[in-house]
């Protein structure tokens, strides 16, 4: 059997930690967007079969699912959802249709397209036409990084401003190719396994200008070439380039933020999942949400003790993320009122996943207010409670 059909076999525990950030996060998106009554598309752009081997179900049917569940229970007059899939695979393809088809399904359409390039035309074609609010998801979730451009990442956020990305970033793949192409004498630690990704072919200028392409330019290159064998060099490498990535998709949208999903018992890293929003409330959603899988599939790791990279929390740590508060607070405009949610929310992106929102309020915010640098703009707001993020706060002058 080929490498990328075994992968539709049984579920391996970090595909498990995969659905289970998407299906946490679907839950509460949905709920948001149909009590608004705004249209919604669903972009699944590497849809696979729609059911492994094994029974479970893939990210079409997950999310199909969840939507189904929300509008049964919660909201059955909200008919404004369609769902865009794309596989590439005619097999595939045929197994995704008659698994979407023999459920019953409240999305208002379902479409599978034959390529995640038709597919995203389908979606910016619908954005342009239609008249009302759009929100619209992506899930992006290749095999490997071929497939990756960082061009349609702008693209979405160029025609729909509120539109989100959940992508998996396979950067292990990507170092491979790096090091391949570049002939950079790069160790790759032993436990680092690839899976079922497509090999790049063609001249060696030709996966340069491909790694360019993926990657939003050619950056990444003095990184590489700078690099210096050895397996804690190799880790930093990773984490260097992911979050020069991180930062370039940061340009586009306001709020991104990373989680390394690894494997189980092991700090091996099989690939990011990257979330971008310009919502704080989704930023705030999607942290808590990675913090609780983390724990969940980690059990062994405390995130009392470390952020999400598995860097340790504590006074310096700490000291980094109340300096970027503390920035965060003195560009807050005077005398306007801001939600706790968009100061959290900014926070979070700036220092990457360490605690819950509702942590981080208590320990970093609250001692501005406690010194009086901001305060609460109701002032009977309960001022204990710091997991209302639609708390509005001001910046006090001195002396006011
Ligand atoms: C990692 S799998 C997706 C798994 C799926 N998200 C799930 O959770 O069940 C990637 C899928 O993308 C498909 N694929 C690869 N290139 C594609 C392309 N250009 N357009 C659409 N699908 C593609 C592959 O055949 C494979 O089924």
């Amino acid at each position: 059997m080929k490498q990328d059909r075994k992968f539709f076999v049984e579920k391996k525990s970090w595909s498990k930690t995969k659905d289970d950030l998407l299906s946490a996060y679907l839950v509460p998106y949905f709920a948001k967007i149909s009590m608004r009554a705004e249209k919604l598309i669903y972009f699944d752009g590497f849809s696979g079969p729609g059911l492994f081997h094994d029974g479970s179900s893939g990210s079409p049917l997950i999310a199909l699912g969840i939507y189904d569940k929300h509008v049964k229970e919660h909201n059955p007059r909200y008919n404004d959802a369609a769902f865009f899939f794309s596989e590439k695979k005619a097999d595939y393809r045929a197994s995704l249709e008659e698994a979407i088809g023999t459920r019953m399904h409240a999305a208002s359409e379902t479409a599978v397209f034959a390529s995640y390039e038709e597919n995203l035309a389908a979606v910016v074609d619908a954005a342009r036409t239609t008249s009302k609010h759009l929100s619209a998801f992506f899930y992006i979730d290749p095999f490997g990084i071929i497939d990756l451009d960082f061009g349609h990442i702008k693209t979405i956020r160029n025609n729909i401003t509120s539109s989100e990305i959940l992508l998996n970033f396979c950067s292990p793949g990507l170092l491979r190719e790096m090091f391949c192409v570049k002939k950079i004498n790069g160790m790759v630690p032993k436990d680092v396994e690839y899976g079922n990704e497509m090999r790049f072919e063609g001249s060696d200028e030709q996966r340069t200008l491909r790694l360019d392409r993926i990657l939003g330019g050619n950056w990444w290159l003095e990184m590489a070439q700078s690099h210096k064998s050895g397996t804690d060099n190799y880790w930093d490498l990773e984490k260097a380039i992911s979050d020069r990535y991180r930062q370039n998709a940061a340009n586009l949208y306001t709020y991104v933020i990373s989680m390394p999903i690894t494997i189980p018992g092991s700090k091996t890293l099989k690939y990011r999942m990257m979330h971008m929003t310009n919502h704080p409330d989704g930023c705030i959603t999607m942290n808590d949400n990675m913090i609780v899988r983390k724990r969940h599939h980690n059990p062994q790791s405390s995130l009392f003790d470390e952020d999400i990279d598995g860097e340790l929390l504590g006074s310096s740590r700490d000291d980094e993320i109340q300096q970027t508060a503390e920035k965060l607070v003195a560009t807050m405009p005077f005398d306007r009122k801001i939600q706790l949610g968009v100061i959290i929310a900014k926070l979070i992106s700036a220092t990457g996943v360490t605690y819950r929102s509702s942590e981080l309020g208590k320990r970093f915010i609250a001692p501005f207010e406690h010194d009086g640098v901001i305060q609460r703009a109701d002032p009977h707001a309960n001022s204990s409670s710091w997991s209302n993020n639609r708390i509005e706060f001001i910046r006090r002058r001195m002396g006011s």
